[in-house]
């Protein structure tokens, strides 16, 4: 079978639970060793994608493949070659961190070494830890190191940090940067943009049964037509400044004034000239959520 071509690639996809259609012709495609992060709002059908390639569930119409694999007739030549971790699931309590990854390991002919997959995960020194006793983000750590025990070619996080404090949060994300550095194509969902910009290569957008747009966090943070924002202390505007700052269009509160601004490097230029040092300086381009948020909106909703 083939093993070149994308890791992961869907094809006019459609997808209906009874009357209620869900995806609409889906087109993805995930490069060897990419990471790719499916964002969308809730109920958009993310963890349905997510679902119908680790071969769970059938599709309605379309094509999918995984390393060359029709996940649904073909599960068993996936099953060692995918790792699976899902929005839920629960484990055995009463099991120590390591006994469980050893039980788990058994399931397949080539695992990786029960102390390295907790290195991965970076709970070498919850090796002796009864699982019922784990916070949730180590049990969600706990979940990548399953989801590795085999050594996966193809890693699917759905959700990966929900509900996580911050310290928790970049703990995982540092579990998701090494399964990315051992070579891995992972496919995670997130509601966390930030998340997003920080551990995916590519970014697709899914909303209204279709990907509305793909393609790096730069490129898409780019589609949103929003101006960049330069701000600074108010201590700092001189009266010789004002007609500047008038024809800049800024807005001046008694602690910060704000620019709105296409041409952000001409207007910092001028300001730099005309205010001289701009302390507490904030410029902020737009952002992946100014396009996600307008993408959204103007994709609307998926009549059934
Ligand atoms: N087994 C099912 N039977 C019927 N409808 C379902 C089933 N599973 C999901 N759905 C519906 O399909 C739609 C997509 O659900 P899905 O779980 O794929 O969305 P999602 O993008 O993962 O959402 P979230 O961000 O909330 O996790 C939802 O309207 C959901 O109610
Ligand atoms: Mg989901």
């Amino acid at each position: 079978m083939a093993e070149t071509g994308p890791a992961i690639s869907v094809e006019g996809l459609h997808k209906s639970y009874g009357e209620r259609r869900v995806l609409a012709g889906v087109e993805l495609h995930v490069g060897r060793g990419e990471v790719l992060a499916l964002l969308g709002p809730n109920g958009a059908g993310k963890t349905t994608t997510i679902e119908i390639l680790e071969g769970f569930r059938p599709l309605t119409a379309g094509s999918v493949r995984v390393l060359g694999f029709d996940p649904w007739t073909h599960p068993r030549e996936l099953r060692e070659r995918t790792g699976v971790v899902l929005q839920a699931c629960g484990f055995p309590q009463h099991l120590r961190v390591g006994e469980l990854v050893d039980a788990w390991r058994a399931y397949f002919s080539r695992p990786r070494p029960t102390a390295e997959l907790l290195e991965v995960v970076e709970l070498h020194d919850e090796q002796r830890t009864l699982v019922r006793r784990l916070s949730g983000g180590q049990r969600r750590r706990l979940d990548f190191a399953l989801g590795l025990a085999g050594d996966p070619d193809v890693m699917f996080l759905d959700e990966p940090t929900t509900g996580f404090d911050p310290e928790a949060r970049r703990r995982c994300w540092s579990a998701i940067e090494n399964l990315s550095a051992l070579g891995k194509t992972v496919l995670l969902t997130t509601h966390y943009l930030d998340e997003a910009e920080r551990l995916a290569d590519r970014v697709a957008i899914l909303a209204a049964g279709r990907i509305q747009a793909i393609g790096t966090p730069q490129d898409l943070a780019r589609l949103a037509d929003t101006p960049t924002s330069i701000s600074f202390g108010a201590s700092a505007t001189r009266s010789r400044a004002s007609a500047l700052l008038e024809t800049l269009d800024a807005r001046v509160d008694d602690r910060r004034v704000t620019i709105r601004t296409r041409a952000p490097s001409a207007a910092l230029e001028e300001l730099l000239h005309s205010v001289g040092d701009l302390p507490d300086l904030v410029v902020a381009p737009p952002t992946l959520e100014d396009s996600y948020l307008a993408l959204i909106a103007d994709a609307g909703a998926l009549v059934p």
